[in-house]
């Protein structure tokens, strides 16, 4: 099965892609993870993506298309994948189309998270993630145990630099503009799209998820 997860920044598609991966299996692939550890690693992709991310603008489609192509070159064919944050404009849906054509696969299912936007403000002001080991908490809605310290593995905890309010605003707008005309692009695509909301506790929204999906209801 090959899964896109679309929606806003904050709207929680890392959070439900890591629940749903961690207890079906299948590959969790998010181009915004990809991104952040070229970044680190200081590769060229790395150095040429920093720029547009620190103000929150999107990647050029080539360069995303070319990280996706490599990705799925050292895959299994047969492994389930989820795509979060992927793709974010026609053009890269269109261009995985073609890449997953190549392999005779296909997109089976969308899924639309939606949220209201000072919802989506609220969870990015509130994020913290660990360096260590990635987790995610939130300070609003789910905080470590001990301050600026990881629950999971004691790792440091810290904002990432795109959550600052003036890169929040730019990156909701750049949903709207180029990736929110998705939901539209994938009405009239062969995948099944369906909404579901994500203005619930986390579990309930896995469940909703997964119903979605049609798969198991045990979270
Ligand atoms: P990326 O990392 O993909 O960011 P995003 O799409 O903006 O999404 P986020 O990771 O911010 O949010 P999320 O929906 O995963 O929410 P999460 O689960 O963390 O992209 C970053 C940048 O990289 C882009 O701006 C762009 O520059 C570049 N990029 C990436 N992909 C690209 C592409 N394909 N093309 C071009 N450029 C690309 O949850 C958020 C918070 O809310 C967490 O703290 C979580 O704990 C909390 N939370 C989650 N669910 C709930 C809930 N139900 N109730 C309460 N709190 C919740």
């Amino acid at each position: 099965m090959v899964v896109i997860l679309l929606g806003p920044p904050g709207v929680g598609k890392g959070t439900q892609a890591v629940r749903l991966i961690d207890s079906v299996g299948g590959e969790h692939i998010s181009t915004g993870d990809l991104l952040r550890e070229a970044c680190r690693d200081g590769t060229d992709l790395g150095l040429e993506a920093q720029g547009f991310m620190d103000k929150g603008d999107l990647v050029p489609d080539l360069l995303i298309l070319d990280l996706i192509r490599d990705h799925l070159s050292t895959m299994d064919s047969e492994t389930s994948i989820v795509f979060d944050g992927f793709p974010r404009t026609i053009a890269q849906a269109e261009g995985l189309d073609g890449v997953l054509l190549d392999v005779t696969r296909g997109v089976n299912e969308v899924v639309v998270f939606e949220a209201p936007e000072d919802e989506l403000i609220k969870r990015l002001s509130g994020r913290r993630s660990c360096t260590d080991c990635g987790a995610v908490f939130n300070l609003h809605f789910d905080p470590p145990t001990s301050e600026g310290e990881c629950g999971r593995c004691a790792g440091p905890l810290v904002q990432r630099s795109d959550d600052q309010p003036d890169t929040v605003k730019n990156r909701l707008r750049v949903y709207e503009s180029q990736t929110a005309p998705l939901i539209e692009h994938y009405s009239s695509h062969p995948a099944s799209l369906k909404r579901v909301s994500a203005v619930q506790p986390v579990n309930d929204v896995q469940l909703a998820f997964r119903a979605a999906l049609g798969i198991g209801l045990t979270v």
